[in-house]
């Protein structure tokens, strides 16, 4: 299959193109303000198939549905949790996704036989025309190959998925650059499943005390019972091995320096760069500066595999705030190989 590169912002027939392809069926790539997901008819069960055979996905992880107006909302839940509202109110649309119980028009494709679905409404102003045209609600996962480090770009899209999918949109790079952050409202108290762009402190400062799931912080095998499926499997990972170094910034820089080998590759704040001139080197961005690493770390585990570094050794912001996204897909990428340092 020859996949279409569609430019909304050279051609005008880009969006009705795309959206014409989903109501056929067929699976196109689309940029959101988290990550660039790969999106299908949410209501059509073969069509959402095709989601899982591009990404060479497990069949038991359950995929996102994006909607672009909040009318459509009762369609969608067989009943909406009493704290949706004022969470809606305060994030959406944006990048929050909600776990609710599913409405019955829900495929079990999507939701995997489980009896609640995700539901998140974007804010990219491509995502939301492309629903709009589309007519329908769009399951989506992050576009990239199962296991691999999410998309941020279309051009990363095409890297990972060309030739297997129909079409993708461009949209920019991401600007947040990790996933949404993942909320349950189906258990007795809010649970933090994937933290994200909205943080646990912005969602507490709403509703209250948010619980962590355990699997934010360590490795999940298939014998375990866990709240997203998506948490057993091993993420974000470059081919590389990859280490996490925490602590102070002086301390892991001093670290990781005195244990990199020559063919290594290195993660660090932009402040510990130079540092590490003679390794192929990569910045995340000021050690204070949450924001700018969010919107790189994706981009830069995906340039190690391109040249290909034998270890990859990381510095990590501490797990407050977006930070606790950040740690979460870094210590995923490691495996939860992590050194932590005093
Ligand atoms: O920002 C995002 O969320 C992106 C963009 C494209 O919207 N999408 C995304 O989807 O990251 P995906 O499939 O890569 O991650 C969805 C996560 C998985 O860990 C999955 O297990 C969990 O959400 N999830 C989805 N539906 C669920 C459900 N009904 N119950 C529990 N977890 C669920
Ligand atoms: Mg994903």
């Amino acid at each position: 299959m020859d996949t279409l590169y569609l430019n909304p912002a050279t051609d005008e027939g880009a969006l009705d193109r795309a959206a014409r392809l989903l109501r056929k069926g067929e699976v196109v790539g689309m940029p959101t303000e988290t990550v660039y997901g790969l999106a299908a008819n949410a209501l059509d069960a073969a069509a959402v198939k095709k989601i899982f055979d591009a990404k060479g996905r497990p069949q038991d992880n359950p995929l996102i549905v994006h909607f672009a107006q909040i009318e459509q909302l009762p369609t969608l839940c067989a009943h909406i949790p009493p704290m949706l509202p004022a969470l809606a109110r305060a994030f959406w649309p944006g990048p929050l996704t909600l776990i609710v119980p599913k409405a019955a028009c829900i495929p079990s494709e999507v939701s995997c036989s489980l009896p609640t679905v995700g539901l998140r409404l974007p804010s990219h102003p491509i995502a939301r025309a492309l629903i709009e045209k589309a007519g329908v609600p769009l399951a989506a996962p992050s576009a990239n190959r199962s296991g691999k480090p999410s998309t941020t770009t279309a051009q990363h899209v095409l890297h990972d998925l060309a030739g297997r999918i129909a079409a993708v949109v461009e949209g920019g790079e991401s600007e947040i650059g990790l996933e949404s952050t993942v909320l349950s409202l189906v258990g007795d108290q809010p649970r933090l499943l994937r933290p994200g762009g909205i943080t646990r402190e912005q969602l507490q400062s709403v509703i209250g005390p948010v619980i962590l799931d355990r699997a934010l912080f360590e490795s999940i095998d298939d014998t375990m019972q866990v709240s997203a499926p998506g948490m057993k499997y091993r993420h974000y990972a470059p081919d590389a091995p990859l280490t996490v170094v925490q602590g102070p910034p002086h301390a892991t820089a001093a670290y990781i320096a005195a244990h990199v080998r020559t063919g290594d590759g290195v993660l660090c704040f932009e402040e510990y760069r130079t540092r590490f001139a003679h390794c192929t080197v990569h910045s995340l961005g000021g050690q204070e500066d949450v924001a700018a690493q969010a919107h790189r770390l994706f981009d830069c585990l995906r340039a190690f595999d391109a040249e290909g570094v034998s270890a990859i050794w990381a510095q990590c912001p501490c797990a407050q705030g977006l930070g606790l996204a950040i740690f979460n897909r870094i210590g995923k990428a490691a495996g939860f190989r992590t050194i932590v340092l005093e």
